[in-house]
């Protein structure tokens, strides 16, 4: 997690795409993104902002736009209109692959993950290391140096609890996979990882290990978007949170100035969020497409 600078935050509104919170510059960025399925308008001018370093929550009532929101930032939506910025930079993804090259993994909320393949495996599943020379030209794997490196991630970020990497996928508890499917979001991520609903699968105590994860992986300076209904666990580990409504970024809070309460108010609309932290193009009730 970041320092607490980053908590009490004021948008402040530029020229456009210059969107920007005091004095730190955003890692990703993006400004009115537009998704329509037909009818639908999944987003409807969403804004998104994620600082360096920090967990971002993202909460919002089921159909909100969260997912949409997600999948546009990492590749796997083609908005329709709106622009993203990777380090101040405008990006356009045409898959989650091209997302990924660019530093951005994934950890959706069905687990990506090959049961019957073992854990070292699965680390680098599309990714494998090769040998060198002759053997790596013939696309042998370099099995011991996977197992070696995989033992190593696990360690660093603190998942003592799977003993014997050469086990399969399978044999592992919930948690325990979505820890996997974590780690291998952390090792392969340059710049910003993004989980949709990490824990909802997990019990009590999985999803504290999941959370330590979180923040481990925010501590080694990388950004963190969790999207989650938990408000527990967003509360714990969140040093903002974005509240999305309707298609779009209703606002940013720092969890420290609301109760749980108050974000639950503010993603039904009971609530108005103050306005310093209001986002400045959400209009409620939204223009109608
Ligand atoms: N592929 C799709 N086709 C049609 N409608 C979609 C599609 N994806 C999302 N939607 C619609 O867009 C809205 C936002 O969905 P989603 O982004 O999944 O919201 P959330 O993740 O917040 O629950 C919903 O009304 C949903 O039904
Ligand atoms: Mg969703």
């Amino acid at each position: 997690m970041s320092d607490n600078s980053t908590s009490d935050i004021k948008l402040t509104k530029g020229a456009p795409g210059a969107t920007t919170v005091r004095d730190v510059t955003p890692i990703f960025r993006a400004e009115r993104l537009v998704k329509r399925y037909g009818r639908v308008t999944a987003m409807n001018g969403a804004n998104f902002e994620l600082l360096p370093g920090e967990v971002l929550a993202v909460v919002g009532d089921n159909g909100a736009g969260k997912t949409t929101l997600i999948k546009a930032l990492t590749g796997a939506v083609h908005p329709d209109s709106g622009t993203i910025w990777l380090d101040g930079e405008p990006v356009s993804f045409h898959s989650p692959q091209d997302a990924r090259r660019r530093g951005i993994e994934t950890v959706y909320q069905q687990l990506a993950v090959a049961p019957a393949m073992d854990i070292a495996s699965n680390l680098f599943l599309g990714r494998e290391m090769r040998r060198s020379g002759v053997l790596g030209a013939m696309r042998f794997l370099d099995r011991k140096a996977m197992r070696t490196e995989a033992r190593n991630q696990l360690d660093a970020l603190g998942i003592g609890t799977v003993q014997d990497i050469t086990l399969p996928v399978e044999s592992l508890s919930g948690g325990q996979r979505q820890a996997v499917a974590v780690a291998r979001a952390a090792m392969f991520g340059s710049k910003v990882v993004v989980m949709d609903e990490p824990t909802a699968a997990l019990g009590v105590r999985e999803t504290g290990h999941v959370l330590d994860l979180i923040k481990r992986i925010a501590n080694r300076g990388l950004p963190v978007v969790l999207i989650s209904h938990d408000m527990p666990a967003v509360f714990e580990v969140a040093d903002r949170i974005h509240v999305h409504r309707l298609g779009r970024r209703a606002g940013v809070i720092a969890p420290k100035d609301v109760t749980m309460s108050d974000v639950v108010s503010f993603i039904t609309g009971a609530e108005e969020i103050p306005k310093e932290s209001r986002d400045p193009d959400f209009v409620d009730p939204p223009l109608r497409a």
